[in-house]
């Protein structure tokens, strides 16, 4: 058995969040923890909300509410959602809990004694006609790399290069568009991250089995001329976690606050330490987690999240916890996406534009999501969401294959032999081919599951409903019944075997469905298969099943025009 620790990138707390946000972090994860569960290993599945920083002010501004009250319902409303589509997250936690505010500070303070935090006198951006300080998201400008007019002063999103608001060409408020800003002095801290250049090259050369394209981002900022500059990781603002030296005051740091990109990733730690006092747990258990010396060394550690995400996991959060000099876990894997975008141009939360999560479940359960978000997820490349793909995946894939499956097999059932398992003879051929076509299939998806390869892991699914259809279309035990009987009640108690088993393998993209072919099937038997033969012949004649109702409706194209008008604008 495995202990796999797993977190999903913690979404921010401004708004709910779009499908593009969801395929690109929470949804692969819950795939990817269900799918480990169901091996039978342990797992501790951790997400939260990511709830400091200027966004959150100026969202709870707009709202018209105190901070703390407009994070703690926005908080509801996400976990809400997230239940909705059935992300089975241990916990969902915030980064704004008293835990997260005791470790950002013990970091801090870790770092301090180690020499790694330095006080700096600063020139910050202040806006004039805005009357405050911008924080480095809220100045907009040219980025300096690539050209991008609408680059951030934290980070361009076109080339996902690092920013300093001073670095930016042509800098504005964010707010108000204003180009009146002056520079003024004021003292922050750094995290002296050049420091650990070496720790760190060290460490992403260990990962010889990541993907290219995360550790060539790394690379990229360890060694191209101002790459690993020292982060600033404070900010001046009211809501976040006060600047503090451990449980100490830090003289000149009155009034400031930890930077959000400083203190939301150690909310993945903080997280497991909400889940223990959540659940009633000692506070071993989640230091069994995330402690090397305290249990955590055979803890696998995978980190899902949006290609934009990478260099925080790659090096300022590591170099948080290289920097403390305590035996923390570190990540052993990140499996990173690429963009979803909508009908032709891109999803955008500011913009309101595509489908958000609160809406997709309004109009269809979260199953139909589920499949088309993951089985054409952003993973090499970026890809689209337009309705008449995911009108044709769903119809195709779930209605046409394992929908008209299911109940075709057991309304013939119940027609000719009653809602039980029947009997009939031994097993043939045919059914050897398929046996055997299925062995290979599943140990291509174990494969693939294992391996997080998620498009792929959904072709294997779907060709494995496949030949269940096709074995079942060419034996035809509606035709068999009339000269043999006895070989077609054989062939149908293969069938309904096999809807036992589509339901355990599609659990992880399908976990709704899945329990309604399980209920229908009248078992709880949910045992991963590792014998093909054995798994088929798990329902022995007699066993009593019903015939569920429609899994999967298809998506009219009435629906699909409908659908299509109504998200064709923004979002107010
Ligand atoms: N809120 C960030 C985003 O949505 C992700 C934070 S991930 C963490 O891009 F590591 F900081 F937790
Ligand atoms: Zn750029």
């Amino acid at each position: 058995m495995t202990r796999h620790l797993i977190t999903s990138a913690i979404p921010y707390i401004n708004g709910i969040k779009h499908l593009g946000n969801l395929v690109g972090s929470q949804l692969p994860a819950d795939l990817f923890a269900r799918y480990q569960r169901a091996r039978g290993n342990e797992v501790l599945f951790l997400c939260a909300t990511d709830e400091h920083g200027t966004p959150a002010e100026l969202a709870a501004a707009k709202a018209g509410k105190p901070v703390e009250d407009y994070c703690r319902e926005m908080h509801e409303v996400q976990a809400r959602i997230a239940e909705g589509f059935r992300l089975s997250f241990d916990h969902f936690g915030r980064s704004s809990s008293p835990q997260n505010h005791r470790l950002t500070q013990h970091f801090a303070g870790r770092l301090a004694d180690a020499g790694l935090i330095s006080e700096v006198s600063e020139k910050q951006v202040y806006s004039n006609a805005d009357g405050r300080f911008l924080p480095d998201r809220y100045i907009e400008g040219t980025c300096p790399n690539c050209g991008y007019d609408k680059a951030r002063g934290d980070q361009c999103e076109n080339c996902t290069k690092q920013l300093d608001p001073t670095d930016l060409i042509d800098p504005r408020s964010a707010i108000s568009g204003s180009t009146d800003l002056e520079v003024r002095e004021t003292k922050h801290l750094f995290l002296r991250q050049s420091q650990m250049r070496d720790q760190l090259d060290e460490w992403i050369n260990s990962k010889t089995d990541w993907p290219v394209l995360t550790t060539s981002i790394a690379r990229k900022w360890l060694h191209d001329g101002d790459g690993l500059q020292d982060r600033g990781i404070t900010r001046d603002l009211d809501w976040g976690i006060p600047v503090k030296k451990g449980e100490e005051d830090w003289p000149g740091m009155e009034g400031k606050v930890f930077y959000v990109w400083f203190d939301a990733p150690i909310e993945y730690i903080a997280c497991a330490a909400e889940w223990t006092e959540a659940t009633g747990r000692d506070d071993a258990e989640w230091e069994r987690w995330w402690r090397t010396d305290k249990g955590a060394d055979d803890v696998r550690y995978t980190q899902f999240m949006g290609k934009d995400n990478v260099p925080f996991h790659t090096l300022s959060f590591p170099a948080t916890i290289i920097g403390s000099g305590e035996p923390w876990k570190l990540v052993d894997y990140i499996k990173s996406f690429n963009y979803l975008n909508y009908d032709g141009g891109q999803f955008s939360t500011s913009q309101g534009r595509g489908v958000f999560m609160d809406q997709a479940l309004e109009i269809l359960p979260a199953d139909y999501w589920r499949w088309w978000l993951l089985s054409n997820c952003p993973e090499s490349s970026d890809s689209e969401f337009t309705w008449e793909n995911f009108q044709s995946g769903v119809n195709k894939d779930l209605a046409d294959v394992l929908g008209n499956f299911v109940s075709r097999i057991t309304k013939f059932c119940r027609s000719k032999f009653g809602e039980a398992v029947p009997a009939g003879g031994d097993m043939g051929a045919e059914e050897q081919a398929l046996i055997d076509e299925l062995s290979r299939r599943l140990e291509a998806y174990d494969r693939s599951m294992e391996r997080m390869e998620v498009r792929k892991s959904a072709q294997e699914l779907r060709a494995i409903w496949a030949a269940g259809n096709e074995y079942l279309q060419s034996v035809a035990p509606w035709s068999t019944f009339k000269e043999d009987p006895e070989k077609a009640a054989m062939q149908v108690r293969l069938g309904l075997n096999l809807i036992r088993f589509y339901a355990v393998l599609s659990a992880p993209f399908i976990p709704d469905a899945s329990g309604r072919m399980l209920s229908a099937m009248n078992t709880l038997d949910t045992e991963w298969p590792s014998d093909v033969t054995a798994a088929l012949t798990a329902l022995p004649a007699g066993h009593a099943f019903t015939v569920p109702d429609v899994l999967f409706a298809k998506i009219t194209d009435e629906q699909r025009e409908d659908w299509q008008a109504r998200f064709a604008g923004t979002r107010d």
